[in-house]
C-alpha cells in the first residue's frame, strides 16, 4: 500500500470585495515540485493548491482552494489518513474582517481596511498530530533565517522545517531555483545548495522517506 502524503502549495486569496483580494507572490512551484517528487517516489499524493498559473501535475489528487479558510478545511478534513503532511503554501496570516459582496466604490479620502487573523493551519495540524505522522513546514524568511525557522519548528510541533531565504531574487518565492536548509526536531541540519526546485524537492522527499 502506498503511503499517503499531502502537500499544500501556492498563495491564498483573501476577499476584499466582489472583484478584489489580498494575496502574495507565491508561484506554487516549490510545492508542485514536491508533489511530483513524492508521486515519483511512490506516495499517494494529495495536492491542495491555492490559485497558481501551473498545470496540474498528473497522477496526484488535486484540490483547488482560494482562501486560508478553504485551505484549512481541505487539509484538516484529510489530515488523519496522511503519513506525511508538508505545508509549502504561503497562507495569508490576515484577511479583511468585513469582505463585501458588492464592489466597493471609492469615496473621498483614505480607506482603512481592517484585517483579522486567519487560522495557522500548520499549528493546528501540530496539535492534532498522531504518533508516527510526519509534519513538515516551510519557513519563508528575510531575516534571521535559522533562528526564526527553529522557532516555528518548536511552536508548531513539527518534525522538520525547510528554511527558505526569500530576500534574494535568484531563489525562493517566484524563482525556478531554491536553496534551503532542512532542520529536524532533534537538531539535525541539512543544507541544499542552490538548485532547480525539482531537485530540491527530490532531496526533501528523500530525507523524509528515510525517517
Ligand atoms: N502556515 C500555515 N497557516 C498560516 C500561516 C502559515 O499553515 N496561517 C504555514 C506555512 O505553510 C509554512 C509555515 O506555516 O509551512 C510557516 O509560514 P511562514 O509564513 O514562514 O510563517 P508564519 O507562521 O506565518 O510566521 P511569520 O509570518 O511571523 O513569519
Amino acid at each position: 500500500m502506498p503511503k499517503n502524503l499531502l502537500i499544500s502549495a501556492g498563495p491564498t486569496r483573501e476577499k476584499v470585495d466582489a472583484v478584489r483580494f489580498l494575496s502574495n507572490r507565491s508561484s506554487g512551484k516549490m510545492g508542485y515540485a514536491v508533489a511530483e517528487a513524492a508521486r515519483d517516489a511512490g506516495y499517494h499524493v494529495t495536492l491542495v493548491s491555492g490559485p497558481t498559473a501551473l498545470p496540474r501535475p498528473e497522477g496526484v489528487e488535486f484540490i483547488a482552494v482560494e482562501s486560508a479558510a478553504e485551505m484549512a478545511e481541505a487539509i484538516k478534513s484529510r489530515a488523519t489518513e496522511q503519513a506525511v503532511i508538508i505545508m509549502a503554501a504561503a497562507v495569508a496570516d490576515y484577511r479583511p474582517r468585513q469582505p463585501s459582496d458588492r464592489k466597493l466604490k471609492k469615496l473621498p479620502g483614505d480607506l482603512v481596511l481592517e484585517l483579522e487573523r486567519t487560522e495557522d493551519i500548520l499549528a493546528s495540524l501540530g496539535q492534532i498530530k498522531r504518533p508516527g505522522q510526519l509534519l513538515v513546514g516551510f519557513a519563508a524568511e528575510t531575516d534571521d533565517l535559522l533562528a526564526n525557522a527553529r522557532g516555528k519548528l518548536e511552536r508548531k510541533n513539527l518534525d522538520w522545517i525547510v528554511a527558505n531565504d526569500v530576500s534574494r531574487h535568484d531563489r525562493g518565492m517566484g524563482a525556478d531555483a531554491n536553496a534551503v536548509t532542512m532542520i529536524a526536531r532533534d537538531g539535525r541540519m541539512l543544507e541544499f545548495d542552490i538548485a532547480a526546485k525539482s531537485e530540491i524537492a527530490q532531496q526533501i522527499i528523500k530525507v523524509i522517506t528515510h525517517e
